[in-house]
C-alpha cells in the first residue's frame, strides 16, 4: 500500500490517544501538542531505546540532564543571542508573516493556490531577523522589560553539555574519544510551524556530543552517519522512507564545518520525490568552537571569540602527547517527535480482512509497542473465563505492559489492539477452561496458536524480544 499522509496519522493518534492538540477545550495553541497515553508511551519506548543504544551499550559515552533555563551568558557566547535568527517578511496585502527561506512551502492565505510571496497581489516587506529563543525572567522582577533577569528557554540542549564537558570529564576521569548524551525539552519561537509534530514551538531532543581530537573528527563523524540510519532501522523505519542530506556551505550553521541530515519521506503525497523529505536528524562536526567560545581563555589568534566571563578553560590535556587542546565534536541530534512520527507514519498499514472490511494495522516493533499483549476473554458472561482472563492479565504484567479488554466482540477487539500496534493477543475461551492453554493471535500475520498457560509467560516474552 501506498504511505499515509500525515493528516493519516494526525486522525489515528487523536482517535486512539496518541496524541492530541494542546489546550484544546480553550481552541489550542498554534501547533502545540499533548501526548495521550499511549503516545507517551511510545515517547518513552523511544527515548529508551536511544539510551540503551548509546549509553547502556556501549563504553565510551556518559549521560546528562541539565537545566533548562541556563546562565544568559550561556546563550551570548554560543552564539544564539546574535545568529538564531530566521530570516521573516510580512505581506502588506494579506498581513501573512512568513519565513523568507520557506516561501516554496507556505501557501498565500489570499490566494490558496499560489506559494507565499507568488500571487498577483504579493507586496513582501524587506526581510528582517527574527530570533527564536523564548526569552522569559528569572526571580521577581518589577517588569519584563528588566534586562538583568533575562533568561531564554534553551533553543538546543546541546549548551548544556558543552558548559559541563569539564565536569563530566573531571567526574568521570574519562580519556578522549568519549561523548555526553542528554535527552530534554528545546524551545524555539518558530514562525511556521506545522505538520503535526514534525515543527512545533516547544519540542523534545536527544542529542549527542562527542569529544575527539580534531584529526579522528572526520571518521567518527561518517561512523556515526552510518549507525544512525541504522538505529533508524532497528525501530523498524524502512530504508526507502530514509535519505542522507550533505549540508551547502550556505547552509551549514555558525558553528558546524560538515552537517549530514538524515531525511525521512514526511511528506509521501507530494509529486516532486525530493520534496517527499525533510529532516529527521542532523549529525554535525561541530568542530571546537563550542569548547573555545565558552572557555575562560580561548586562544583564538586573532583575539576574537574572547570570553571573560567565563570561570573556566575547558580544553583538553593529552597525557600521552603533554599537549592541550580544545577537542573536536561530533554532534548526531534527533528529535524525539519527529522520530516518533516517522515510526508511525512507517508502521501503519491497511489490510482487507475476509468480510472485505479495512483494518489498520500499526506494525510496531515490538520493543516500542505501547501494549505488548492484550487478554480478551471470548465470553464475558462466564466468570470462571473472566476470572482466568483477568489472572492471566496479572500474571503477565510484571514482565510485559498488559491490558485486559471485554467491551467488544472478539474481532472488534482484535481491531482495536491492531490499531494501537500490540503485538500479541491472548483469548480465553471455553476450552481454556478444559485443557489450560489459550490462543495466542499474532498482530501481523493474523496466524493463530494455542499454547499452554505454563508456557505461556516464556512463549510471549521469546517472540516479544
Ligand atoms: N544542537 C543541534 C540542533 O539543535 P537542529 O537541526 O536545529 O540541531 C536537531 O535540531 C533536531 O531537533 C532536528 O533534526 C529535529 O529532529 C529536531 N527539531 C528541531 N527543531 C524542531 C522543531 N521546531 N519541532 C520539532 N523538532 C525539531
Amino acid at each position: 500500500m501506498t504511505a499515509p499522509n500525515i493528516e493519516t496519522i494526525v486522525s489515528l493518534a487523536k482517535r486512539r490517544g496518541f496524541v492530541f492538540p494542546a489546550s484544546e477545550i480553550y481552541g489550542g495553541l498554534g501547533s502545540s501538542w499533548d501526548y495521550g497515553s499511549l503516545g507517551v508511551e511510545l515517547a518513552n519506548n523511544i527515548k529508551k531505546s536511544w539510551w540503551r543504544w548509546l549509553v547502556h551499550e556501549r563504553d565510551d559515552i556518559e549521560g546528562l540532564d541539565s537545566s533548562i533555563i541556563q546562565n544568559r551568558q550561556v546563550w551570548k557566547y554560543s552564539g544564539h543571542e546574535t545568529t538564531f535568527s530566521d530570516p521573516l517578511v510580512d505581506c502588506r496585502s494579506c498581513k501573512g508573516r512568513f519565513r523568507l527561506d520557506k516561501l516554496q512551502d507556505v501557501t498565500c492565505p489570499k490566494e490558496p493556490s499560489a506559494n507565499a510571496g507568488s500571487g498577483k497581489e504579493c507586496d513582501l516587506t524587506e526581510a528582517r531577523e527574527f530570533n527564536l529563543m523564548f526569552r522569559t525572567t528569572v526571580g521577581a522582577v518589577s517588569s519584563d522589560e528588566d534586562e538583568s533577569a533575562l533568561a531564554y528557554l534553551r533553543p538546543e540542549t546541546a549548551q548544556g553539555i558543552f558548559i559541563n564537558f569539564a565536569n563530566v570529564l573531571n567526574t568521570s576521569r574519562r580519556k578522549l574519544p568519549f561523548g555526553i548524551a542528554q535527552i530534554g525539552k528545546a524551545f524555539r519561537n518558530e514562525v511556521t510551524p506545522g505538520n503535526f509534530i514534525f515543527r512545533t514551538r516547544e519540542f523534545e531532543q536527544m542529542e549527542m556530543e562527542y569529544f575527539c581530537r580534531p584529526e579522528d573528527a572526520p571518521t567518527i563523524h561518517q561512523e556515526f552517519i552510518d549507525a544512525f540510519q541504522e538505529w533508524f532501522y532497528s525501530l523498524g523505519i524502512s530504508a526507502a522512507n530514509l535519505k542522507l542530506y550533505e549540508q551547502s556551505k550556505a547552509e551549514l550553521a555558525h558553528y558546524a564545518e560538515r552537517t549530514v541530515d538524515i531525511l525521512y519521506r514526511f511528506f509521501p503525497e507530494r509529486d516532486d520525490e525530493e520534496k517527499q523529505f525533510d529532516e529527521l536528524m542532523g549529525i554535525a562536526n561541530r568542530t571546537d568552537y563550542d569548547l573555545r567560545v565558552h572557555s575562560k581563555k580561548p586562544e583564538d589568534a586573532e583575539g576574537k571569540r574572547i570570553n571573560p566571563d567565563s570561570t573556566e578553560d575547558l580544553s583538553y590535556f593529552d597525557e600521552a602527547t603533554k599537549q592541550r587542546f580544545y577537542p573536536y565534536v561530533i554532534e548526531p541530534a534527533v528529535g524525539v517527535n519527529r522520530t516518533l512520527l516517522a515510526v508511525l507514519m512507517d508502521a501503519y498499514t491497511e489490510k482487507t480482512n475476509d468480510k472485505n472490511e479495512t483494518r489498520v494495522i500499526l506494525k510496531l516493533k515490538p520493543e516500542l509497542a505501547p501494549i505488548k499483549v492484550a487478554v480478551l476473554p471470548l465470553a464475558k458472561n462466564k466468570p470462571e473465563i473472566v476470572a482466568l482472563a483477568k489472572d492471566l492479565k496479572k500474571q503477565l504484567l510484571p514482565s510485559m505492559r498488559t491490558v485486559y479488554d471485554d467491551t467488544g466482540g472478539i474481532g472488534k477487539l482484535y481491531a482495536r489492539q491492531d490499531e494501537i500496534g500490540t503485538p500479541f493477543c491472548v483469548t480465553v475461551d471455553h476450552e481454556s477452561l478444559e485443557d489450560n492453554a489459550v490462543t495466542v493471535r499474532d498482530r501481523d500475520t493474523w496466524e493463530q496458536e494455542r499454547v499452554n498457560l505454563l508456557e505461556l509467560k516464556e512463549h510471549l516474552q521469546k517472540r516479544l524480544s
